[in-house]
């Protein structure tokens, strides 16, 4: 796939630069370079920073690649799931010395592209043909047809009830379960559709919309990543650095939204109205608490909608702190 084929428009564009936009030098990790557009912006917009991009989908890696080959002094893409952050900043020292070091910022844009969703062979959309796969990297783990083979019926239940689709899920994993094995996405869209009452059907869109998200959540195991990822930047960054995160799920922007409050309180539990009384020590502070795309944008590009950005900025702590590195 070209860089041209490989059409993604990075969401909440100005808002994602505004939050680095202090930051002028250092390494950033963008943990999900897609077709690279907020990679380019970091780069254009500081002649001292460094990109780190990683990609669990290899399509991605090559269309970013070809899109940023201008900047290969400053910039490295390479093919590791996110929350592989510390093996990838390793590698990218051990090929570049100027990779070395604590890392100033990661990215973090969830979901999937849109030429993940748009190209039918990768079994992402509901409405185009394609085999039951949904993987992001289809170079290892189950497909969704493989997954749907072995899971059981509570289980499944309870997977489309925990995201997303609380009122039907057990109607709709019972269908999906008779309805097995398919052929094709848009077999197993009509399923779900069929398996939902008439009435619920003429309202609040496609129901297989939310259903292929959880099941897409589950075969790239999207939640847990996020968490090791975040836990791990946590220790990683240098002090001053910051971490945004773009989430389009509420199960995501729920983790990104307890984890970044841990940081910001130390762990604080003392009663808002007292103030913490625990000795708790902060550890990061807000720079962007919740903020959702423009009116504009969301007019502009509709796949911006559901966006969340959150951001934080890791504070300087007196108790040692094992980092990256000597930066
Ligand atoms: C919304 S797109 C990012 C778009 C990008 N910001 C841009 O400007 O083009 C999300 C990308 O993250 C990748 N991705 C999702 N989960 C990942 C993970 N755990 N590790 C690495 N990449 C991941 C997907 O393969 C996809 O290419």
């Amino acid at each position: 796939m070209t860089s041209a084929e490989f059409l993604h428009r990075p969401v909440m564009f100005e808002e994602v630069m505004a939050v680095f936009a202090p930051l002028e030098a250092g390494t950033f990790v963008d943990g999900t370079l897609g077709g690279g557009g907020h990679s380019q912006g970091l780069l254009e917009r500081g002649a001292q920073r460094r990109v780190l991009g990683l990609d669990r989908d290899p399509s991605a890696i090559e269309a970013a690649s070809r899109r940023l080959s201008g900047y290969t002094a400053r910039f490295m893409a390479l093919h590791k799931e996110f929350d592989e952050l510390d093996e990838a900043l390793a590698q990218a020292c051990q090929s570049n010395t100027q990779f070395c070091g604590a890392p100033t910022g990661l990215l973090l844009d969830l979901g999937v592209s849109s030429p993940q969703l748009e190209r039918g062979e990768r079994g992402f959309s509901y409405r185009l043909e394609g085999p039951l796969d949904m993987r992001m990297d289809p170079t290892k783990g189950q497909s969704l047809a493989e997954f749907l083979d072995q899971v059981g019926l509570e289980e499944l239940a309870s997977l489309l009830r925990s995201n997303g689709e609380p009122r039907f899920a057990y109607r709709i994993a019972k269908a999906i379960m008779a309805g097995r094995p398919y052929a094709s996405t848009t077999e197993l869209a009509e399923v779900v559709k069929l398996a939902i009452p008439a009435a619920a059907r003429r309202t609040g869109g496609h129901p297989a919309t939310r259903v292929f998200q959880a099941l897409r959540i589950r075969v790239n195991n999207e939640l847990e990543r996020l968490e090791m990822a975040l836990v791990k930047a946590f220790k990683l960054l240098r002090p001053g650095g910051r971490i945004a995160v773009l989430s389009y799920h509420s199960g995501e922007d729920s983790i990104v939204k307890s984890l970044f409050r841990e940081q910001v309180t130390g762990g604080c539990t003392c009663p808002s109205r007292y103030g913490c009384v625990c000795g708790a020590v902060p550890k990061a502070s807000y720079v962007v608490r919740s903020k959702a795309p423009s009116v504009g944008e969301i007019e502009e590009n509709p796949r911006s909608r559901s966006a969340r950005l959150r951001a934080i900025e890791i504070l300087e702590v007196d108790e040692p702190v094992e980092r990256f590195g000597n930066g």
